[in-house]
């Protein structure tokens, strides 16, 4: 349904009617979801919020490994309500990517067979109580790095979704410094958890930003449609800007030795992460990648039942509603 959209639209574009479209993106109006758009920035845009709810949901993977595990009943209520967060945002975001005419279903069928991606960053295991600290303030800090400016893209439905969506991530870093802080400031054992959950973390949340933007193809077309606000490394510089201070603070020593404050460009010079990892990682073969899609696999297959009973059920009423007419 959702290809055959694209390509009857991209018959009917016509230079006139792009230039109009740009004109609105440039005069800071809002996309709404039946106004005339060109098949590429909806194919773009289904591919990007697709793909972030995905990111959204696949990520509740690694923190429900610890919920049951959690040191306190208070850390274990946060935690819970985190990682519901985390449902809450990929079912807006799914919402969000229905109203560009794909459905979730085929949306989840897509990441279930592998047609579509989510951040390589969940491909990592969590293997202590401190990842649950360590992931909240470097993994959802790089999250809200990147979607605070997606506030302001020029898609209505994906904006609204970031707003909402930002709130509720700024508490989650909150908690993930709070249990840093806790950590760092505990026994020297778990301090020594901290500091490791930092040196195995660290690089792949630099990956999150994605590859260096000369690198990166589809860039430009997708700021002119503000799609994308800030380029890759700008939003990388600022998060290690961000995030190294808090390090200090926390006593905690960044696993980068090249890092060194440059007063010059007023901000730091930091090692780039291993790209060749990360293309491993995006292509199935980090270390969780397979454990991570057969429990979605597993959950779309367990669901199975209930959603055969709800169109069964819908399909029921239907007729008894034709039957009576
Ligand atoms: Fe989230
Ligand atoms: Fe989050």
């Amino acid at each position: 349904m959702y290809a055959q959209m694209v390509k009857s639209e991209a018959t009917q574009e016509d230079p006139e009617m792009l230039a109009a479209f740009q004109a609105r993106i440039d005069a800071g109006e809002k996309i709404e979801p039946k106004d005339w758009m060109p098949a590429g920035y909806r194919k773009t845009l289904i591919r990007q919020i697709g793909q972030h709810a995905h990111s959204e949901i696949v990520g509740q993977l690694p923190e429900g490994n610890w919920i049951t595990r959690a040191p306190t009943l208070e850390r274990k209520a946060i935690l819970l309500a985190k990682v519901q967060d985390e449902a809450g945002h990929g079912l807006y975001l799914y919402c969000a990517a229905e109203t560009l005419g794909v459905t979730r279903d085929e949306m989840t069928e897509m990441l279930l067979d592998g047609r579509m991606k989510y951040s390589s960053i969940f491909n990592y295991p969590t293997l202590t109580w401190a990842d649950m600290g360590a992931v909240g303030w470097l993994v959802d800090g790089a999250a809200i790095m990147n979607q605070v400016p997606l506030q302001r893209t020029s898609f209505g439905p994906y904006s609204r979704a970031m707003i909402r969506v930002c709130k509720e991530e700024s508490f989650h870093q909150r908690q993930g410094y709070a249990v840093m802080m806790k950590m760092a400031q505990g026994t020297p054992a778990q301090k020594a958890m901290a500091q490791n959950a930092l040196n195995r973390l660290w690089f792949p949340s630099l990956m999150m930003f994605g590859p260096s933007d000369a690198d990166s193809t589809h860039s430009v077309q997708s700021m002119a449609w503000k799609i994308k606000m800030n380029t890759n490394d700008e939003l990388r510089q600022k998060f290690v800007d961000q995030t190294v201070p808090q390090a200090e603070y926390l006593g905690l020593t960044v696993p980068d030795e090249t890092l060194n404050w440059n007063a010059e460009k007023g901000g730091y010079d930091f090692a780039e992460p291993d790209w060749d990892e990360f293309f491993e990682v995006i292509t199935g073969n980090g270390p969780c990648n397979t454990e991570r899609l057969a429990a979605r696999n597993k959950a779309w297959d367990d669901g199975k039942w209930v959603r055969d009973g709800l169109l069964a059920h819908a399909q029921k009423r239907k007729m008894r509603k034709v039957a009576a007419e």
